[in-house]
């Protein structure tokens, strides 16, 4: 069940994936990833393309901008734009088909990849993320449509930063909440004010949602989250971690029966609208829409 590997862990107990994120290419990412069988991407694709429907319903329009926060190497906007699975991803970047190209050779052919199968896509897609290494891949690549590297946690944006994130339609992330937290998404509120993107957040259950929703509350937002499903995020790298995230949980007094006590962390997801989008249909519930 576990991979042999050791790790070092995080002050919240998750084990320390930093030096995968910034890498001149994305191999190390989904080689890493893929042994910890990581698929939010994949299991948060339908929430996000339910959203994406409802968002070009409600304003009459199918091209919609989207904001991934934490983008990293372009997963969701290849997911998004490309119809792309995330296994075809591991198998794209997998060790044995990639270990002797450079980088300029995986970029041109990600480029490629990008020319065949977004061709059709009216999705716009930029990313924000700490990583400079990824950010400049994915947009070389012609992954994201445009991106930029900044922590929004640690300053405020940039007039840069500002030209990438503003005029957003959606904010998306994956596996990105417990990096960033209120700080990054003041910052996305402030440019693109009184404009008010559409938000769909997955976040760990052991990260509290509680405060970005405050601050998007005061901002005239509400939040639904999904109801009655949980979303698999990736398999615990070993006991330990398994045993750290468990204590959190408790300590949160959060039930992990049936969830994380199975080996698996679980995201849920949180949808967050401006109020006077909500009128015409629940989003929360779409396993019935
Ligand atoms: C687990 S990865 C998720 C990547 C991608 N969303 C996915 O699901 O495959 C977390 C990402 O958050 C980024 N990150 C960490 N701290 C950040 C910050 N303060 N601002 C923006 N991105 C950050 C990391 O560089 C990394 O790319």
């Amino acid at each position: 069940m576990y991979t042999a590997e050791t790790f070092d862990y995080d002050d919240v107990g998750k084990i320390d994936l930093t030096n995968i994120y910034d890498r001149p290419d994305p191999r190390s990412y989904y080689a890493t990833l893929r042994r910890l069988n990581y698929i939010i991407p994949q299991t948060a694709k339908p929430v996000f393309q339910h959203v994406i429907d409802a968002y070009r319903q409600a304003h009459d329009k199918d091209k919609v901008r989207i904001v991934d926060v934490g983008c990293s190497y372009g997963i969701n906007a290849a997911m998004l734009k490309g119809d792309l699975e995330m296994e075809q991803l591991y198998s794209l970047y997998a060790p044995d088909v990639t270990a002797n190209a450079r980088r300029s050779q995986l970029l041109s052919r990600d480029q490629k990849i990008a020319e065949d199968v977004f061709k059709e896509s009216e999705l716009e897609v930029v990313g924000l993320d700490a990583s400079a290494n990824a950010i400049n891949y994915a947009v070389e690549a012609n992954l994201l449509d445009g991106g930029v590297a900044a922590d929004l946690e640690s300053g405020r944006p940039s007039p840069e930063v500002a030209a990438v994130l503003d005029d957003t339609d959606l904010v998306i992330s994956t596996g990105c909440i417990g990096y960033v937290g209120e700080s990054t998404f003041k910052g996305i509120l402030e440019v693109n004010a009184p404009r008010k993107p559409w938000m769909v957040h997955f976040v760990l259950r052991m990260f509290p949602f509680t405060e970005i929703e405050e601050i998007l509350s005061a901002n005239g937002y509400v939040t639904e989250k999904v109801e009655d499903q949980t979303f698999l995020q990736r398999r615990f790298a070993s006991e330990e971690e398994q045993e750290h995230v468990l204590e959190r949980l408790a300590s949160l007094d959060i039930d992990p029966e049936g969830l994380e006590s199975d080996g698996w962390y679980h995201a849920e997801a949180f949808i967050s609208r401006p109020l006077d989008a909500r009128a015409d249909l629940r989003l929360g519930d779409i396993t019935s829409s």
